[in-house]
């Protein structure tokens, strides 16, 4: 992997709060795409959108948390989905999502903290790449519950060792034990970074909300 692209990277996991996250992914924003798909090889964006389609109609009313600069979207649209909201963090990631043409509706939040969106907004969200090292924490699923309709979808990726060690596991057993949601499928471990980082290893997990 070329230095400089490693050196970004390392300089994003590195931010120590969420207002320096944010300027770092403003920052890299104009070269988000180029970087990810040439020196990175990033396919989670496609490979989650495969597994929401599967559940999901393209009339429903999907968000996309953490949405970037919008590689989701465009994974979304050409399953056929046109009601997209995104959701992010960064202004400068959410601009150049604004460029794709594929949201409706494009809001910056924090995961993490209260959404302004009203209970039982959306049929199902979509998250890639976001449940992660100093980004969005475990307790970012209760308000994503909160905001997606009963028995509506929340379809995630998660780096294996994170799922593992950083809480994550807990809670969404936790959130299984209460009946608040219902895993319906996970995928087997995949490279979503085969290019840059072979070593690294996801999942895509598909819940059903089934109470509140
Ligand atoms: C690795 S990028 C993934 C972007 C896009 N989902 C994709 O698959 O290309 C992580 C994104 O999550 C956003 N992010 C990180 N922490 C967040 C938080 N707590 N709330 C909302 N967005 C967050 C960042 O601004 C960035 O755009």
């Amino acid at each position: 992997m070329n230095k400089r692209n490693q050196d970004r990277v390392q300089w994003i996991y590195s931010s120590e709060n969420n207002a320096e996250l944010s300027e770092r992914y403003d920052e890299w924003a104009k070269d988000y795409d180029a970087d990810l798909s040439e020196v990175f090889g990033w396919i989670a964006p496609k490979t989650a959108s495969s597994y929401l389609a599967k559940y999901v109609h393209p009339h429903s009313v999907v968000l996309d948390a953490g949405a970037g600069t919008g590689l989701v979207g465009l994974a979304l649209a050409e399953h056929g989905f046109e009601n997209l909201t995104a959701m992010d963090l960064s202004e400068g990631m959410l601009r150049e999502a604004r460029n794709k043409n594929v949201y409706k509706e494009l809001d910056q939040m924090v995961l993490g903290e209260p959404l302004s969106y009203a209970t039982d907004s959306f049929d199902a969200v979509i998250s890639v790449g976001v449940m992660t090292l100093g980004h969005a924490g475990p307790d970012s699923f209760d308000e994503l519950l909160r905001i997606t309709k009963p028995l509506g979808y929340i379809v995630f990726t998660i780096r294996t060792d994170v799922y593992l060690k950083n809480g994550f596991k807990e809670k969404q057993e936790a959130m299984e034990c209460e009946k608040l949601w219902e895993v319906v499928d996970v995928s087997d471990d995949f490279q979503p970074l085969p290019i840059g980082e072979p070593e690294v290893l996801h999942q895509v997990w598909v819940y059903r909300v089934i109470n509140k």
